[in-house]
């Protein structure tokens, strides 16, 4: 049994016992204004945002528990609306919508629960989270004072909470949940629903409160609730925010960590600096409850994910990857942090802190109850100059835009700017796709492939016919992304064009998302909005005959809107088309006559579903056309080898969707960010964090691999389906494997020593410490690099610097070879430490694990 697994049982048998005395959590949640009060004992919480239906139930308890293993206690999570009410009534719990599931995941782990109902949620999750059909029951309007809205909504919330209730999961009935969640960031959008917004903030408060859920009900960002709820912080920074009442704790729901990306943007990076820079500010200032939103982002699978235009992973450079592995040193940097905040909880809890100015931007805030119990934060807040402060007469070096952590007013157990923790370098392995053993006749090698090809335009009856333009979303209702809108025009043989060489130009606007033009069959070529701005032009020459010719303009959603003022609203589609150049003029097409036809005939046919595959008119082939516009690929295929988390690389691919085994991986697109803007190869954590700070991928794909969960496979014949939009090239499609390829520690020998078990030991004159820790089943099988000395670089590209012990690499593999977790003290028995006086000396490790 491995730890994971020890702990795992350990915490089960705990709540097991637990229960049979009634609860396994405690029961009474309160609070006062200096935190939450559980079951009579306050507690500060660090919380974890994962949300269920961004991974799937077989990823659940390991992402569960790598928080746990991080120093969270608290897990939380919004509830998807539309994903569990597909129409009026009609609910869905299955499979990565199983909410009862995943709660008592985390309860049998021994954590809370946050539940963020809603039930709008924004989370750049498709419609905010609210369903698509009540924006089309008459006389709705989204999150106001309308009634139908707060029919569906109070309908929904109570159907959940009745749900947590009848599974007793709320804590005073034993069960981990202990706040609830109503509304999201209302306060940003009032403004833009008049009157109602004031009534509708009063109705939802009540209407939750009404609930009788036993725990207390927060808002976030939202200034002006009730008393009987709590409003909450989101941001970047959040120590200085005030609740709405004095008598509330100082509660942070969104701390980014990193942030979400969208098709065709760069990829934006906080460093782990600076986000354990924000979590240690909030606890100097008073926080009580802090959540990283998110904690593992995962992927928005499907056509879940909102904008529009954000993409299908949602790995958000959280501290758990979209793969499910930590990420490092993110995630290790934070779990340090976290055991120092642990350590200091006592004193933060016991007294009132006495704030100090120790010079020009340097402050710390004391927590002695004068009995002996004392914790001190002393920060930096300068963005570019390291000071050094003396405090309580010991001198402290303090680096810019940080704060140190003494949980006994003396020792430096952690500050936020001093990574010390393990450091990775993560590949995608490439791994060819394998033709199915079930599936290949005898002594085939080569894939085949399954080919449909779409209609360019109409398939089957057309839809409807009508003088000028409908909006998109109206029209699918969001069934689909695609809608084609057609017609035709006949040139003329005296055409003045068709003499000359010259082309007419085709020229289109769209109020979003992205189009494909073809005409009489051929794609003449394609234009999209983007994440910051959703309606596009497109222009380009087209090459039109004699006599009829056919338009056929597929128009594509990415994603609905997600939040802002009536953003249910904001339609999509095309807006006017016409074609310049055409007798010396310019022929307006937007009021002509056009013929709709809503959706793919693929999707129609469920052409994706594994037992929707007879009946179609499959065409095969073991050479698949490339470069080749609405094409549906199919190929049957074995599961990479290994057990690492897998993506799917679509760099050789236009735009579409995929599926395994009937399963959305989603929509795939790898359009890249334009190369001429701005991106960082090194980021400087100090200073204030924006989300276009540090930004990398200039003139790459903001998005190349797509994740397909492992818990998808089968061990044979696993059915691949791609529906292909433009052109692509399908045989250069392969699977990639998650890999750790590289772990690394830097450590400088002053360094403070956060690996000690407990703040006691801390000061004992030991030395600082590099440890390394392989992922589970695999241990150290190379020592790539070390150097106790000055070396430069980093993980993946270290080197020696002038200062240099040879005997580095030999005293790191003694200690480390073969070995699953090792730690090399930085102590004169394993190295020279009289080497270059005057130079401050640190210790870099890079190993290979395997
Ligand atoms: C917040 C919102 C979240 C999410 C976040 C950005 O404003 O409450 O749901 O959208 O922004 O990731």
């Amino acid at each position: 049994m491995n730890m994971n697994t020890f702990f795992f049982f350990t915490s089960l048998v705990f709540c097991l016992l637990a229960s049979l005395f009634s609860s396994c959590f405690a029961g009474n949640v309160t609070y006062d204004r200096r935190s939450l009060i559980i079951d009579g004992q306050r507690k500060l919480l660090i919380s974890a945002a994962i949300h269920y239906p961004r991974s799937v139930p077989g990823m659940w308890p390991g992402l569960v528990q790598t928080a746990k293993e991080g120093g969270v206690d608290v897990i939380e999570s919004y509830v998807f609306w539309n994903g569990h009410e597909l129409s009026p009534g009609k609910y869905n719990f299955e499979g990565r919508y199983d909410l009862v599931k995943f709660v008592k995941i985390v309860q049998q782990a021994g954590m809370y629960m946050i539940l963020r109902i809603g039930p709008f949620v924004a989370a750049e999750w498709n419609f905010g989270g609210v369903p698509v059909w009540l924006h089309y029951v008459p006389g709705t309007v989204f999150r106001t004072d309308n009634e139908p809205f707060k029919h569906y909504m109070q309908n929904f919330t109570t159907f959940i909470v009745n749900l947590m209730k009848q599974e007793k999961l709320f804590a005073p009935q034993g069960g981990p949940i202990i706040l609830a969640q109503v509304e999201n960031e209302y306060g940003y959008y009032e403004k833009f629903y008049g009157d109602g917004a004031k009534r509708y903030v009063t109705w939802a408060a009540k209407m939750a409160v009404s609930q009788n859920i036993g725990v207390p009900w927060i808002m976030c960002q939202q200034s002006d609730a009730p008393d009987s709820v709590i409003s909450t912080c989101n941001g970047f920074y959040c120590d200085q925010f005030t609740s709405n009442s004095p008598n509330n704790p100082k509660i942070w729901t969104e701390n980014w960590p990193g942030w979400f990306k969208t098709f065709g943007a760069r990829d934006p990076h906080r460093p782990a600096e600076d986000v354990a820079f924000s979590v240690a500010r909030f606890f100097q200032k008073g926080g009580s409850v802090h959540n990283y939103y998110m904690y593992h982002g995962g992927t928005n699978f499907g056509r879940t994910s909102g904008g529009p235009f954000i993409t299908t992973s949602y790995d958000y450079e959280a501290p758990i990857d979209e793969y499910g592995l930590p990420r490092l040193p993110k995630w290790g940097h934070l779990k340090e942090l976290h055991r120092a905040i642990k350590l200091s909880e006592h004193a933060l809890l016991k007294s009132e802190p006495t704030t100090l100015s120790l010079g020009p931007s340097l402050e710390a805030d004391v927590y002695d109850d004068g009995s002996g119990v004392c914790a001190a934060f002393l920060a930096n807040l300068d963005d570019k100059t390291d000071k050094n402060v003396v405090f309580r007469n010991v001198s402290y070096h303090l680096p810019a835009w940080s704060v140190s952590i003494l949980p006994d007013c003396k020792n430096v157990v952690f500050n936020t700017a001093e990574v010390g923790s393990l450091t990775s370098v993560v590949e995608m392995a490439p791994e060819e796709l394998q033709p199915s053993v079930a599936s290949a006749s005898k002594g085939l090698k080569d894939l085949k492939w399954d080919i449909f090809v779409e209609n360019t335009g109409i398939w089957g009856v057309a839809d409807f016919i009508k003088n000028g333009f409908v909006d998109h979303i109206n029209t699918t209702k969001d069934t689909t992304d695609y809608l084609w809108y057609t017609t035709s025009i006949i040139i003329s043989e005296n055409e003045e064009f068709l003499k000359k060489a010259s082309r007419p130009v085709l020229l289109i606007e769209s109020k979003g998302h992205a189009l494909h033009a073809f005409v009489n069959q051929k794609l003449q070529g394609s234009a999209s909005g983007n994440g910051s701005h959703s309606p596009f032009k497109f222009k380009n020459p087209i090459s039109l005959k004699a006599g009829k010719n056919e338009i056929a303009l597929l128009s594509m959603t990415v994603g609905l809107q997600n939040a802002g003022g009536l953003y249910e609203w904001v339609g999509a589609g095309l807006t006017s088309v016409k074609i310049e150049g055409i007798n010396n003029g310019t022929l307006d097409l937007s009021m002509s006559k056009w013929t709709y036809k809503i959706g793919l005939q693929g999707e129609h046919l469920g052409i994706y579903k594994p037992d929707g595959l007879n009946g179609i008119k499959w065409v095969s082939t073991s050479e698949p056309p490339k470069n080749q516009p609405l094409t549906w690929y199919k190929v049957v295929v074995d599961p990479p080898s290994g057990d690492e988390p897998v993506g799917l690389d679509m760099i050789n691919m236009g735009k579409g969707l995929a599926w395994l085994n009937g399963e959305e991986i989603g929509r795939y697109w790898p359009i890249e960010s334009s190369k001429h803007e701005k991106c960082v190869d090194e980021c400087d954590y100090r200073g204030k964090f924006f989300p276009d700070k540090c930004l990398t991928g200039c003139g790459e794909p903001s998005q190349r691999w797509y994740h397909v969960p492992r818990s998808w496979f089968k061990p044979s014949g696993n059915i691949l389906v791609i529906f292909e939009e433009k052109g692509g090239d399908p045989t250069k499609i392969m699977f990639s494997k998650r890999k750790t390829s590289s772990l690394c520690s830097h450590v400088a020998e002053d360094f403070p020593m956060v690996d000690q078990e407990s703040v006691s030991k801390v000061g004992s004159g030991k030395s600082s410490v590099a440890h390394l820790k392989c992922p589970k089943n695999t241990s150290i099988s190379n020592v790539k690099f070390a150097s106790f000395g000055n070396p430069t670089g980093r993980c993946g590209s270290y080197s020696k610097g002038d200062c240099h012990d040879p005997n580095s690499t030999s005293v790191v593999e003694k200690v480390c070879l073969g070995k699953n977790e090792c730690a090399i003290e930085l102590t004169e028995e394993n190295f020279d430490k009289g080497l270059c006086t005057g130079t401050s000396k640190a210790l870099a490790i890079e190993a290979v694990c395997s």
